[in-house]
């Protein structure tokens, strides 16, 4: 990365009261909260069965969406620069958005509820020259420009211009932080099925390994680390808390975290861990060994609900199965689509009396309490809830989402190569 580094200057304004010169933190808002307002929230996907071609992002069917938006500013206008959320993404590795081409003839843009990003009218945009930049896929051009592709395993796609341009972000304590010149994707050809006009994601903030994250991009703001701690939204949870990204020098180690090893496997752009073993209850399942095979287990907060490796899920399944078998007060029940294993409950009882999940990674163990490993639902036209196991099946890869990351100060070491974590409220998280 540092051979092209000097080809944009990044710069990170630094905050007149403060001084402060480094590190970068953006809130991350839940597309539930007001600050949202979205009325998306009841998003009907589509499940899918030939779901994983590229892998990472799978489909489920549920009403309450489990991903997080990191809100932007981008560009140089005369008046304000234009605000926009985009979906955070440790999974891939481009940021890009819906821009003014899609409106145009031979272009397609997905339903969002700002208007797309008006380029054309931006004094800092600047589209990156054919073939002169590293970064630059060779003779993958549009007109004079550089072009990308980029496909998601759930039907999203995005092409356009790769192009610089400025990004602003509103930081805590009111600080406005930004990074200049900073290459993103200008897309003009875009598909997704976020949901209709209500929409409010414009694009997609990647923060994998990979050249084109701004972990690496940003490297002289980013270290090279980033840290989130994705609040518990539930039935239950009555606020919304504010929660941050941050980058850098403000992300902050604590003594008593546990550390596993993240890899990059081949030129993969997504987080591998090495999961070893599961337990329920701190009991061990009987899972083969080569369900865990080295690259077969990814962390994603653009996944949703984890993803477990079919022969392993069958395993945990037949254990709960086991662990709830002769409990009067449940009944089987046919949840939503996607979600393999729900029982009913006449008395709502949230949730207790459902058990913890132990992953063992390499070196550590990440311990999921109940609100991180099953939904509960109250149930629709009559009194009652249910509750799931919010793990699904898999024929590809493990996939730890964002459900499952719930309520765990995560920091991301990518030049260590290591995924720190410990147990947080994150609802507290400043
Ligand atoms: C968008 O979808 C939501 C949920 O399905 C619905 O409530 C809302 O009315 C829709 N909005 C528009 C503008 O179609
Ligand atoms: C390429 O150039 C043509 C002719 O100037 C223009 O009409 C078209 O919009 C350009 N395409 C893109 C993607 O900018
Ligand atoms: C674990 O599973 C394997 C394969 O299903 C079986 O052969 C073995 O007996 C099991 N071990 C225990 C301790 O249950």
């Amino acid at each position: 990365m540092s051979l092209y580094l000097w080809i944009f200057s990044l710069l990170l304004q630094a905050n007149s009261l403060t001084g402060k010169t480094n590190g970068l933190k953006l809130p991350l808002i839940h597309p539930e909260s007001p600050e949202a307002s979205v009325s998306n929230r009841i998003q009907q996907r589509k499940h899918q069965s030939d779901e994983m071609k590229g892998l990472i992002r799978p489909q489920v069917h549920i009403q309450s969406p489990h991903y997080y938006m990191v809100k932007i500013n981008v560009g140089t206008f005369k008046t304000n620069s234009q605000t926009y959320y985009l979906y955070m993404d440790t999974g891939s590795d481009l940021l890009w958005l819906q821009c003014e081409g899609c409106r145009a003839p031979g272009g397609r843009c997905f339903p969002q509820k700002e208007p797309v990003y008006p380029n054309g009218k931006s004094s800092s945009y600047r589209p990156l020259p054919c073939n002169k930049h590293s970064l630059c896929v060779p003779n993958q051009c549009i007109n004079t420009s550089c072009s990308y592709n980029i496909r998601y395993a759930d039907g999203t796609s995005s092409s356009g211009l790769l192009a610089f341009e400025n990004f602003a972000f509103a930081s805590n304590l009111g600080r406005v932080e930004t990074l200049q010149q900073l290459m993103f994707g200008c897309g003009v050809d875009n598909r997704n099925n976020y949901g209709n006009s209500s929409n409010q994601i414009a694009g997609i903030m990647g923060l994998g390994w990979g050249s084109y994250s701004i972990i690496n991009q940003a490297n002289s703001v980013t270290q090279g680390k980033f840290s989130y701690c994705l609040p518990v939204v539930n039935k239950y949870t009555k606020k919304w808390p504010i929660t941050y990204l941050k980058f850098g020098t403000d992300v902050i180690r604590r003594p008593n975290m546990n550390a596993t090893p993240l890899l990059q496997i081949k030129n993969q752009i997504p987080y591998h861990l090495i999961l070893q073993g599961i337990s329920i209850n701190n009991k061990k399942l009987n899972i083969s060994a080569n369900e865990f095979s080295s690259g077969s287990c990814i962390i994603d907060s653009g996944t949703p609900f984890s993803r477990l490796i079919r022969p392993a899920y069958l395993v945990l399944e037949k254990a709960l199965r086991k662990h709830f078998w002769g409990r009067l007060d449940l009944k089987p029940y046919k949840g939503p689509k996607g979600f393999e294993l729900c029982y009913e409950r006449r008395k709502a009882q949230g949730f207790k009396n459902l058990p913890r999940m132990t992953l063992h990674l390499q070196k550590a163990d990440l311990s999921l309490q109940p609100e991180a490993l099953f939904i509960v639902m109250d149930k629709i036209a009559a009194k009652g809830e249910y509750f799931c196991l919010a793990i699904i099946p898999s024929d590809v890869k493990t996939v730890i989402g964002s459900y499952q990351q719930t309520n765990q100060r995560l920091i991301y070491e990518t030049k260590q190569k290591q995924l720190f974590f410990v147990v947080e409220d994150c609802s507290r998280d400043a």
